[in-house]
């Protein structure tokens, strides 16, 4: 169901302070671009619309964005000059549709870095339009900051904003802040947007001028406030740290009161799109790259980093083990210290408790792959795989050289080098054999002696 609400996101700022070649909104946070974030944020409000303003170099990026919100027509609307947020918001509501009179009832405008924002808040703010005609998030801080100010009346109702750099002793030291996040009745947007001018200290369109401009007509506006922890903008790598750490510490949170146990909350680290049942245990020291899933009754020992993984009940991992993109443990795997698993399946009851690479592979139920076992699975130009059948035991140091299949049951000796089939049932024994030199040690050591 969609609403009658348009979202415009300002995205074409130039993130100088962030010292980067990549645009500031596709640093990541939790694993996930700034942008995208905000993105997933705004379809959970279900607009009708949803316009991007962005820079030219950010330009190059549309298709991969576009291509991971497959569920929304995302238009983008490239800035070329920077003249301010009221001009961003303009070129943002060009996108929209060209004629003023099909304007959505509301229209919402987001930051490309802003990224901590939450549904309920913006929701709240959107549920005040009617009554008001601009409704800004505002956030109250006792730090010194450069933010813009909101000038209330005595009703408590908005009266204008201003820009910290524009504002008088007095002003400065108003401690409600504006976080740049604004709703405004989309009949009247058109109206507010062409009376901004850029008189002031920055000589920029602010946006924030089109609450004066509302009050000039009499209309009403008011704020709804927030934590200065969700509207927190990034301009630098610290401040994106300090989202980052937000971020994480929501999320541990939320795992947390879902019922799942972080033995040490702080050394835990999400990604924005990590899965988890209640009663899995997560231990000391974990990270979790995306795209993780996992069901309940699982435990996930120190020092693993999982990422692309999707593990069944009751599956132990670690500790120090490495679980990448593909991996597929089923019910009651046991992954040990030191192994690493990339695009393979272990099916139920499969073990690979020490030191082994498991690539490109199928691993049956009940297998044993034995310490120190690799599975060969590129010769340097493909990638080939290794299928093991159930109930196999395959013994330590074994080098399974991809393309091959041991059949169920079958046994492979420690240390061999398997380069052909094994069929169901049979032992393969693949190293040279043992030969015993009847007292040769002593003969060895008495020799040596002799010469000292
Ligand atoms: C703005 C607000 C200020 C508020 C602060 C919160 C104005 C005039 N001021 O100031 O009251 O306290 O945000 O962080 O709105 N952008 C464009 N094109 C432009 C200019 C900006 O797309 O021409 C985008 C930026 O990418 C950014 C957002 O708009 O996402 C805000 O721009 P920025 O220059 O950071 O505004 P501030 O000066 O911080
Ligand atoms: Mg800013």
């Amino acid at each position: 169901m969609t609403t009658d609400l348009s979202i415009i996101i300002l995205a074409a700022g130039k993130g100088t302070r962030m010292k980067s070649d990549l645009s500031k909104v596709l640093h990541k946070v939790a694993g996930l671009e700034m942008i995208n974030h905000v993105i997933m944020t705004a379809k959970r409000l279900n607009p009708k619309d949803l316009a991007v303003v962005i820079s030219d170099e950010l330009s190059a990026y549309q298709d991969q964005i576009k291509a991971f919100h497959d569920d929304i027509d995302i238009k983008f609307v490239i800035q070329n000059e920077r003249k301010g947020t009221g001009h961003a918001a303009l070129i943002g509501l060009s996108a929209l549709g060209d004629k003023s009179e099909k304007r959505s009832d509301k229209i919402l405008i987001l930051y490309g870095d802003t990224p901590l924002l939450e549904v309920e808040t913006l929701s709240e703010m959107t549920q005040s339009l009617g009554e008001n005609a601009v409704c800004v998030l505002g956030f109250e801080s006792q730090f010194e900051n450069q933010y813009g100010r909101l000038v209330v009346n005595e009703n408590d109702d908005l009266e204008r904003i201003v820009e910290f750099k524009d504002a008088n002793l007095e002003e400065k030291v108003i401690e409600l802040c504006n976080s740049g996040v604004v709703a405004v009745l989309g009949d009247k947007f058109d109206e507010f947007l062409s009376k901004i001018d850029d008189n002031n200290a920055s000589g920029e369109y602010y946006l924030t001028d089109i609450v004066k401009i509302a009050r000039d007509s009499d209309l009403k506006c008011g704020y709804v406030l927030t934590d200065e922890e969700e509207v927190l903008g990034v301009n630098s790598r610290v401040e994106l740290a300090r989202v980052e750490d937000i971020k994480q510490n929501k999320m541990r949170h939320e795992f947390m009161t879902n019922g799942v146990t972080l033995l040490d909350p702080f050394s835990v680290y999400f990604s924005y799109d990590t899965k988890i049942e209640n009663d899995v245990i997560i231990h000391q020291n974990v990270v979790f790259g995306p795209n993780v899933e996992i069901k309940s009754g699982s435990e996930i020992k120190s020092f693993s980093h999982v990422e692309g993984a999707k593990i069944d009940n009751n599956v132990v991992v670690g500790p120090f083990a490495r679980l990448r993109p593909g991996s597929e443990l089923e019910k009651n795997v046991k992954i040990g210290n030191f192994v690493e698993v990339k695009k393979s399946k272990l099916e139920q009851g499969a073990k690979v408790n020490h030191l082994s690479y498991i690539g490109d592979s199928e691993i049956g139920q009940n297998s044993n792959i034995g310490a120190g076992t690799i599975t060969c699975n590129y010769d340097g130009f493909n990638k080939s795989k290794t299928k093991v059948g159930a109930n196999v035991f395959v013994g330590s140091n074994s080098a399974l050289v991809a393309p091959v299949e041991i059949e169920d049951n079958a046994m492979v000796g420690a240390g061999s080098v398997i380069t052909k089939n094994v069929a169901q049932d049979d032992l393969a024994v693949a190293r040279c054999q043992q030969k015993n030199l009847t007292k040769a040690a002593k003969k060895f050591r008495d020799a040596k002696s002799k010469n000292d």
